[in-house]
């Protein structure tokens, strides 16, 4: 899996890969809104431009050089700790376990930085292919924020996960 820059040409991909609401914040977040716009998406891209970059954006792309996914970087410079947020698999691409290599690269991205100490991730925790792929990846669950997100009618609960410069360094899961 190989990543490159995302740019705004890469907009109309991702927003076909999200197309509702329920969608969007189980990619995003709750302040995150449906459908997605150039600003929203613009925003991920200028947060990229500050010095240091308060987040770090990327499109994936297979072997054949086919745009597989998006996995973004938010960065917490002071205290050390890379958020890894907004992971998505081209929805014609899932169940092929491409989430796993995914990971693995975004993990090489977080821990590149000498400062980085932690990764951690938000995942609602009703979204058990999502969880499994964590797991696989060697993430441990610290806990759960339970109702934290309001979707519609629906309140979700967000479960925390985590992985530090150590575990990563011992080897990810064969
Ligand atoms: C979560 C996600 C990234 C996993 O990517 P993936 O490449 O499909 O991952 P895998 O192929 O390793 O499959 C992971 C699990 O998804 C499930 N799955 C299998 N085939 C699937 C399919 N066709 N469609 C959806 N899920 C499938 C399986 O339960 C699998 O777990 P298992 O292999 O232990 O049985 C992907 O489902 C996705 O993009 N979801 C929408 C966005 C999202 O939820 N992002 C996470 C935000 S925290």
């Amino acid at each position: 899996m190989n990543f490159i820059d995302f740019e705004a040409i890469h907009f109309p991909v991702i927003r076909s890969w999200l197309g509702s609401e329920r969608d969007v914040v189980q990619w995003g977040g709750p302040d995150l809104s449906y459908p997605i716009t150039d600003d929203q998406l613009e925003q991920m891209i200028i947060d990229g431009q500050t010095v240091p970059p308060k987040r770090l954006s990327w499109m994936a792309v297979n072997d054949s050089q086919v745009l597989a996914g998006h996995i973004q970087l938010a960065m917490d410079w002071k205290n050390g700790v890379a958020r890894i947020g907004r992971v998505i698999v081209a929805p014609k691409m899932r169940g092929q376990g491409l989430a796993k290599p995914l990971l693995a690269a975004g993990l090489e991205r977080a821990f590149s930085h000498p400062e980085i100490q932690r990764t951690e991730l938000n995942v609602y925790s009703w979204n058990s292919a999502a969880i499994r792929t964590y797991n696989k990846v060697g993430f441990e669950h610290e806990g759960v924020r339970r109702s934290s997100a309001k979707v519609g009618d629906e309140r979700w609960d967000t479960a925390i996960m985590s992985m530090l410069r150590s575990e990563w360094e011992a080897g990810l899961p064969k």
